[in-house]
């Protein structure tokens, strides 16, 4: 089974703390509980065609034949800053996965991706890497750390996001067709400031308190 490019996963659970973290009454206490758990359940969609093995086990009440992970490495990418509040949460699913970081800031004249930060697992070309950021804005900060995790080798790339604009899934379709998004909604569109609307407003500083 192959992830479509872009999955909206509309399950119940996922809409409703999703519309909590819209609420700008919402603390950033309780934003970063429910990032850490919309994470989660965002990390069953991502993860969905990992490769399966037969193991043999003994029950209790009798040996059978059932399934198990076949093995497959994982690397965890969080996009500083705010990567880390769906970094948590996957992390909690998919403990022995390793992790890396990428820093990028927006030049204030050019207006590109610069890289300020990037550490990433070794043998990347060996695993399945999931790139987590949670908002999919323009797309042009997504596109780029994609770019810097295919120039380390990085082949199966899957990116995950809490929310997505129109513009944002277009240019990652365009930028790195082959890498499959999975979001809990597509909104609206992007303002002239480059928030999504209606959006939830800026995930770092509600994540972290910092505005
Ligand atoms: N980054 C955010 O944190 N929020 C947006 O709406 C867009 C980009």
């Amino acid at each position: 089974m192959t992830l479509p490019h872009c999955t909206v996963v509309d399950h119940p659970l996922v809409q409703h703390k999703l519309t909590l973290m819209r609420d700008k009454e919402t603390p950033t206490s309780e934003f970063r509980r429910l990032l850490k758990e919309i994470a989660a359940l965002l990390a069953y969609e991502v993860t969905r065609e990992l490769p399966m093995k037969d193991v043999s086990v003994e029950t209790p009440v009798e040996p059978t034949t059932a399934q198990k992970l076949d093995g497959k490495k994982m690397a965890l990418i969080s996009i500083l800053r705010a990567g880390n509040g769906l970094l948590d949460g996957v992390m909690e699913l998919i403990p022995s996965a390793r992790v890396g970081f990428v820093g990028l800031y927006r030049d204030p004249e050019t207006l590109q991706p610069v890289q300020y930060y990037f550490k990433v697992p070794e043998a990347l070309d060996e695993r399945m890497v999931i790139a987590v950021d949670p908002m999919l804005a323009t797309g042009n900060s997504s596109a780029a750390a994609i770019d810097l995790l295919k120039e380390a080798g990085a082949t199966n790339i899957r990116f995950l996001c809490l929310l997505a604009a129109p513009e944002g899934v277009q240019r990652m379709k365009e930028a790195h067709p082959d890498v499959p998004i999975v979001t809990a909604s597509i909104d609206s569109h992007l303002n002239d400031h480059g928030y999504i609307v209606p959006g939830l407003g800026d995930a770092g500083d509600r994540l972290y308190g910092t505005k």
